[in-house]
């Protein structure tokens, strides 16, 4: 495999950038493409896809169709993910043809929650506790080794709080563990201990290939059943827990070497501490506030990473809240639309299933003075 992924030139306007996936994060990247003049080509299998709807172009295809995944090379200048969980395979072909970035070592560690982990306290940065589980036995001596509570996750394929099952303080062990195991569907798992968090917070860090790094300020965020509900600007935490946060998240962006986005998912516990909870290599929901209220949106700054152009500023210009809006909540679109400091963003999705993520609105709060 060739990897070209190292080559630096910055990517003119009018050329083709590709993002593999298809949701709600690749139609912002999408939209803010579009503004700086790039064109976009998707490569999602679903019927329906939010970011096409908004692209130049459309493969419809299976992550692993290979003819499919050629043309699509040939016709793209630069390949990046809004979906993480692309065949290792099918990034290697691409890779051999175009630069790939982020580089397939990153979604490869942070698409495996063991490995992601490992990955982290390498570099002397916590995380939760956490021990890897196979099987019953295994989980059974994971439990009595981390105490509970506890919660299991699946290693792989988990977001929105699925593949995951939490396990009680009281009970016997050994059916509590079989409970559990058959609940995430006795697939190959990590047990965490459970962190006692004041509150949960996220760094979205943006490195060029030419090694420029600028980070977003921390986000506060409030979930709901495993879901991100709620997150906040200025996040409520001391000055020095947002400024380990973004040493946290630079450390991690040059131990990768990345191209592109890095979200990083925090726990800051009752005792001051700042622990890693999860990692995403590209945009994510907890910084849609930047849409609206920054200098630079993470959109922008995603498609000026992987284009190799300078970074934007981050820098919040407003407070601002954002409110996701899953399911039945899209139904409050003309309330929202009549609130005079909310900017709706709805992602173009047919069905508002129970819990999924049809759209967002962003809640401006006072302008920043510049004293
Ligand atoms: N070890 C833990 N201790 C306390 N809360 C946790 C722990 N792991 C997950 N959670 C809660 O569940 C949410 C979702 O878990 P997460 O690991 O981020 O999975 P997902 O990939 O579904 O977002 C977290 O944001 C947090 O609120
Ligand atoms: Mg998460």
């Amino acid at each position: 495999m060739t990897d070209r992924t190292t080559t630096p030139a910055p990517l003119a306007p009018g050329s083709v950038i590709g993002i593999m996936g298809g949701g709600q994060l690749g139609r912002m990247a999408a939209i803010a493409a579009a503004r700086m003049g790039y064109k976009v080509h998707v490569y999602a299998p679903e019927a329906e896809s939010p970011a096409a709807e908004v692209a130049d172009a459309w493969t419809r295809a299976a992550w692993d169709d290979a003819a499919a995944l050629d043309a699509f090379a040939a016709a793209v200048d630069v390949v990046t993910f809004e979906f993480e969980n692309v065949p290792a395979a099918s990034v290697a072909g691409l890779a051999a043809k175009r630069p790939v970035r982020p580089a397939w070592t990153v979604l490869e560690t942070t698409q495996d929650r063991l490995s992601e982990k490992d990955f982290v306290n390498r570099l002397g940065i916590g995380t939760a506790p956490y021990a890897r589980v196979d099987d019953v036995d295994g989980l059974v001596a994971a439990i009595e080794r981390l105490g509970r509570p506890a919660i299991l996750k699946t290693r792989t394929l988990g977001y929105d709080g699925k593949g995951q099952a939490r396990i009680a303080a009281e009970g016997d062990i050994r059916a509590a563990a079989e409970a559990a195991f058959a609940t995430i569907g006795s697939r190959p798992a990590i047990l965490e201990g459970m962190v006692d968090f004041g509150c949960e917070i996220s760094v979205i860090v943006a490195r060029t290939p030419a090694g420029e790094v600028r980070c977003f300020e921390p986000a506060e965020n409030e979930h709901r059943n495993g879901i991100l509900h709620l997150s906040r600007v200025p996040a409520r935490v001391p000055a020095a827990i947002a400024a380990e946060a973004e040493r946290i998240a630079l450390a991690l962006a040059e131990a990768f070497g990345l191209e592109g986005l890095l979200a990083v998912e925090m726990f800051v516990t009752r005792d001051g501490r700042v622990l890693v909870n999860e990692m995403a290599p590209r945009p994510h929901n907890s910084g849609h506030w930047s849409f609206d209220a920054a200098a630079t949106s993470q959109f922008e700054q995603f498609i000026r990473a992987v284009a190799d152009l300078p970074l934007g500023d981050p820098a919040r210009l407003v407070d601002a809240e954002m409110e996701n809006l899953l399911g039945d909540d899209i139904d409050r679109w003309r309330d929202i639309l009549a609130e005079p400091r909310a900017k709706l963003h709805l992602y173009g999705k047919s069905e508002a299933k129970p819990g999924r993520k049809m759209g967002h609105v962003t809640r401006l709060g006072t302008a920043r003075s510049n004293s």
